[in-house]
């Protein structure tokens, strides 16, 4: 991790099954798996990488999103886990990973998002999908696509709707491999749902939330007998980086452990509360500006890797940044919007 450092990588370990008392094992720096790339990766000086309507499109799908307020059946023989490396695109924008598809396995990058459920890829014949320069994603040579049953769906996110027909297939990523994995193939799209160099989006939220079928992970946890019963995502920061890339290394995904170098101290497992297993919620009671805590009341905090921005109920946003000397409310298109020039 060249221009990343540790002090600045932020974990959050996903705690997703009844904890066991297995010790952490020690995480293999990459998990090297049989896969073709689907491209190869450009990399370019990031000078204004960020996607305005991506950026829109979340603000206004944060407004809406929030408001609402397993076991193994047949377990693999050995514990298992994995990691899978992330990239930092925009430094700092959104967080990706590569995850590979079909027989012979195919690599796409996919955003690695927790605030979401369902996985899709962007189809090769999606005329909207493609004018970014996306790679898009075809199960052409493929034996293992299967269209039985297919069905068309839709999905509202962020910027945009996504519409697409499910199918099934093998879905790898961090060294599991999900055979007759749902997911969808988009034929229609709205440029503002995903961030431009990305082919798809990997939901990691939980199965009330997903229109697709049962969430990737929730079929590793079922099939795997996973070392320990959580997955992990460091995500690194390029602020102190003079001159970053589009993309960076930055950060890694596991899955069955915690990989002990990217912490120290304890682990804070929260419980996330009955009934709801949707999103992954904390509460959140208090948020500590400049040393002196502002009590929020009681209030569910989703932590999300999909998103640039940290999201609240606007009363509470606003007496977040009351505490802030010279802070500017965003206006126009920004609307919403705090800014903070140091
Ligand atoms: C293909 O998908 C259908 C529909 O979901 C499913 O019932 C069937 O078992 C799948 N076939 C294989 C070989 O996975
Ligand atoms: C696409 O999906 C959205 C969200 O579900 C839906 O509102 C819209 O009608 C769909 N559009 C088409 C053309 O199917
Ligand atoms: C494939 O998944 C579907 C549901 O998505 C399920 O109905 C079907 O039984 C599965 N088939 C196999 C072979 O596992």
């Amino acid at each position: 991790m060249p221009s990343a450092s540790y002090a600045s990588i932020f974990v959050a370990a996903l705690l997703c099954l009844p904890p066991t008392s297995t010790a952490a094992p020690s995480i293999p720096s990459s998990q090297s798996q049989p896969v073709t790339r689907g491209t190869l990766k450009r990399l370019k000086r990031a000078t204004s990488a960020v996607d305005e309507p991506w950026l829109r499109g979340h603000r206004d799908y944060l407004k809406n999103k929030y408001h609402a307020g397993s076991d193994s059946t047949s377990p693999a023989k050995r514990q298992t886990y994995g990691s899978s490396q992330l990239f930092n695109y925009g430094a700092d924008y959104a967080y990706y990973t590569s995850i590979s598809i079909g027989t012979p396995p195919v690599a796409y990058d996919v955003l690695l998002d927790t605030g979401s459920s369902d996985l899709w890829f962007v189809g090769e014949d999606c005329p909207t999908c493609a004018t970014s320069g996306r790679p898009t994603y075809s199960s052409t040579g493929s034996s293992t696509f299967n269209t039985t049953g297919s069905a068309p769906f839709g999905i509202s996110y962020l910027g945009g709707d996504v519409n697409g027909t499910t199918a099934h297939e093998t879905v790898s990523m961090a060294g599991m491999s999900i055979d007759n994995q749902s997911y969808g193939v988009i034929h229609i799209f709205q440029e503002g749902s995903l961030p431009k160099i990305v082919s798809g989006l990997l939901g990691m939220a939980w199965r009330p939330l997903a229109k697709l079928g049962v969430p990737w992970w929730m079929n590793a946890a079922s099939k795997y007998q996973w070392a320990e019963p959580l997955f992990a995502v460091a995500l690194s920061r390029e602020v102190t980086n003079p001159a970053p890339l589009a993309s960076e290394p930055g950060g890694s995904f596991t899955v069955g452990a915690v990989d002990p170098s990217l912490f120290t101290g304890e682990i804070d497992y929260i419980d996330i509360p009955d009934g709801y297993n949707t999103w992954w919620l904390a509460p959140l009671t208090g948020i500590t500006i400049g040393g002196s805590v502002l009590q929020i009341g009681s209030q569910l905090a989703a932590i999300d890797t999909g998103t640039t921005l940290i999201g609240g109920p606007p009363t509470v946003v606003e007496a977040i940044y009351a505490q802030i000397p010279g802070v500017q409310r965003g206006t126009g298109d920004s609307a919403g919007y705090y800014f903070y020039r140091k």
